[in-house]
């Protein structure tokens, strides 16, 4: 466990934060509804080690904080909180971040001098502002109220890019359109920061103009993500908010309820050398899909083994060629997964540095062949990692690595170790 966390805001039962957290890391973060009269005393005397604030709080926390960021200071809101050693605490906002991350999903690293409007004027709009200056684009904000305002919006056809920054399409009204996208015809990219529904009416008239879009799941995601590493100090793989995002959104589709109080089984799936050769190496014992394929079976094996009423499952997945990476990964896994699905590959038969990393976190593992080892060289026979597993799967190609999954899931809920 890396510390105590949670949200603060006034409703949170529609709250994923809970959800997400799990599936970033091993630590409690748990949801705090409150009025605004005891956010004081909270943040100063709750025992937690860190928070995220959500609406309407992010912009009456700055009063309290010791140290703001320069985005927290710049969008004059705070939506994370540390407590640092010394009592002190320090704000950011992350949700600046999390658009920056979306922008780039959608429209690429290289928005500079890009038109972009924004539409709304509240603390949303304000962070896609922020981003986008930031980047170099040329925000043009768009409110009922302002300068600028929806009728006579026709004057902004040289945007590329528009941000929804307004509730209009939010749960539970989910018809309704901010904008109509045909009167801007220079748009390329249109993002929605709303998040449910997945895709909201804006999003779907872009697809039926064949723009390039995205909801606000990512940003979600991205912005917990930062806040996740100020919480811990621990830096996350690169990949990991795609695939958070990824997996969220399928768990949503299979109908688990994303704000449900269900434990989250965090599983590592490791892959050693040559792994990342799936698809060119020997394909008559490896098979022709590729590496990236096996990572996207194994996210559909982790929404398959997930159950409305039992647990998630989420797996994060690891590839290296390097044996003292893949120490270091299992060395990670302490304190942070629940379990460890590993193909060695040709360490299996040489490393004993892999069995004691798994012996050392003694953490469920499973062992995971492609191929059936056993039916082949007499050195593939030999599995040091093996020593240090509680089952190995051999022989069945990808199913192997689902039923290992499978396996480290019964496992841990049975002993109740997650
Ligand atoms: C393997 C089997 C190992 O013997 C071999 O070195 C590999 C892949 C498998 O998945 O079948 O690289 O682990």
């Amino acid at each position: 466990m890396d510390g105590r966390f949670g949200l603060i805001g006034r409703s949170l039962v529609h709250s994923y934060s809970p959800r997400i957290h799990a599936m970033l890391g091993k630590y409690e973060y748990r949801l705090y509804e409150m009025p605004e009269e005891n956010v004081c005393s909270f943040l100063r005397s709750s025992g937690l080690d860190g928070m995220n604030v959500t609406i309407p709080y992010k912009k009456n926390v700055v009063q309290f904080i010791d140290e703001l960021s320069a985005d927290a200071r710049a969008a004059g809101s705070v939506n994370t909180v540390v407590r640092r050693p010394d009592g002190t605490l320090f704000g950011d906002n992350t949700d600046i971040y999390g658009i920056s991350e979306l922008i780039r999903s959608v429209a690429g690293n290289n928005i500079a001098g890009m038109k972009a409007l924004v539409l709304g004027s509240g603390g949303a709009s304000a962070a896609a502002v922020r981003a986008l200056s930031s980047a170099g684009a040329r925000p043009v904000v768009i409110s009922r109220s302002g300068e600028n305002g929806y009728s006579d919006i026709e004057k902004h056809s040289g945007a590329t890019l528009l941000i929804n920054a307004t509730p209009v399409g939010m749960y539970p009204d989910t018809g309704k359109s901010p904008v109509d996208l045909t009167r801007l015809p220079g748009l390329r990219y249109v993002i929605d920061m709303i998040y449910n529904p997945e895709k909201t009416a804006l999003l779907l008239q872009a697809d039926s103009l064949g723009l390039k879009n995205a909801g606000g799941l990512l940003m979600l995601v991205a912005q917990a993500a930062r806040s996740s590493e100020l919480f811990t100090g621990r830096k996350l793989p690169e990949d990991t908010v795609a695939s958070v995002a990824k997996h969220l959104a399928a768990q949503i589709r299979a109908g688990i309820d994303p704000h449900a109080d269900l434990p989250v089984i965090r599983l590592l799936v490791i892959n050693g050398p040559n792994l990342n050769m799936l698809g060119i190496r020997e394909p008559a014992i490896y098979g022709n899909k590729t590496y990236a394929d096996l990572v996207d079976f194994i996210g559909r094996r982790a929404v398959g083994l997930s159950d409305a009423n039992g647990a998630v499952v989420f797996a994060e997945c690891f590839q290296s060629n390097h044996e003292g990476a893949i120490v270091d990964k299992i060395q990670e896994a302490y304190g942070t997964a629940d379990g460890i699905v590993i193909n060695p590959a040709a360490y299996t038969h040489t490393s004993v540095a892999i069995l004691d990393a798994l012996k050392a976190v003694a953490l469920p593992a499973a062992e995971v062949h492609i191929s059936d080892v056993n039916s082949r060289e007499a050195f593939r026979k030999v599995s040091y990692a093996g020593m240090a597993c509680l089952r190995t799967v051999a022989g069945y190609g990808f199913d192997g690595y689902g039923m290992a999954m499978e396996f480290l899931k019964d496992y841990v809920m049975r002993t109740g170790n997650q």
